[in-house]
């Protein structure tokens, strides 16, 4: 499918999608969300595809929701479209793993969106930031709720309130991000993960995204019971056999996701 504010392409099993409005340093606009949403839909349907890469240009993974385009619409519209929700709800239920590549500015709506992936890397020239607050309105995309679970209290109250960004070094120190390298090196460290996550089988690598996702949503009882019987059930499958035989035999697993 041909697209205009987005480039995808996919290799050896993972697709990687690259933010592309640089005239708006990649602002979410309505056409740049449901280009995502076809593409994630693309990508959930493509048995091919294991893992995901969602990065922006040098300059902005995304400046935010387009200011532009919302700033004269009304409440009554904002509720009646319920805006940013089924976008939202779309990249919580995804079910394969999406890497966040992180380089420039990832601000408001576009700081929301990595955390919405399932971890970010950061090149050095990251930027992280809640800025809403300029522009007399709040995050609406989880970013009070993930940045607060993200990195504390604190921090998350100071960015929040102040507007204030966090650089790469202080994003990786705070939680917010798993590994912070080079600006020249960003996409291949994050297709490195991806082909890692990618050769994995993909029935365990669903299973254990739902968990890590559970934690966020249950009590520690709950979740480590939740575990225990995922962990149980993954001895269903033929790709807990062949891991483990290929283990015992020395060699490489080759999972089927069976
Ligand atoms: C629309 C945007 C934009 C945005 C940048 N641009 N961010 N357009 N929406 N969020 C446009 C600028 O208007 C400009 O267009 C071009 O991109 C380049 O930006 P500059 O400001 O000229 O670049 P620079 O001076 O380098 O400053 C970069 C910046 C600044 C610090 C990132 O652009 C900025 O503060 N942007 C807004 C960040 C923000 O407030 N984000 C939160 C949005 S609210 P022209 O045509 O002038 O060249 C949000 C809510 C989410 O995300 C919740 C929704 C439910």
């Amino acid at each position: 499918m041909a697209y205009e504010t987005l480039i995808v392409e996919t290799t050896d099993a993972v697709t990687l999608i690259r933010l592309n409005r640089p005239e708006a340093l990649n602002a979410l606009n309505s056409q740049l969300l449901s280009e995502l949403t076809a593409a994630l839909d693309a990508a959930e349907a493509d048995e091919t595809v294991r893992c995901l890469v969602l990065t922006g240009s040098d300059r902005a993974f995304a400046a935010g929701a387009d200011i532009k385009e919302m700033s004269d619409k009304t409440y009554a519209q904002m509720f009646a479209a319920d805006f940013f929700g089924a976008f939202a709800r779309r990249m919580e239920q995804f079910r394969k793993p999406i890497i966040a590549a992180v380089a420039g500015y990832a601000l408001g709506g576009g700081c929301e969106l990595a955390m919405l992936c399932d971890f970010i890397i950061a090149a050095e020239t990251a930027k992280f930031g809640q800025p809403e607050i300029n522009l007399g309105v709040a995050p609406g995309i989880g970013g009070t709720q993930r940045l607060t679970r993200f990195v504390g209290k604190s921090k998350a109250m100071d960015m929040i309130l102040t507007a204030r960004m966090m650089d790469a070094a202080e994003a990786e120190r705070s939680g917010l991000v798993s590994r912070v390298v080079p600006a020249d090196k960003l996409i291949e460290e994050a297709m490195g993960a991806a082909t890692k996550v990618a050769s994995q089988s993909p029935l365990a690598v669903m299973m254990n995204k739902e968990l890590v996702e559970a934690a966020y949503e249950t009590t520690l009882a709950t979740g480590v019971a939740l575990e225990r019987r995922l962990f149980h059930s993954l001895f269903a499958f033929d790709d807990q056999k062949e891991g483990m035989a290929a283990f015992v035999e020395k060699r490489k697993p080759s999972f089927k996701g069976s």
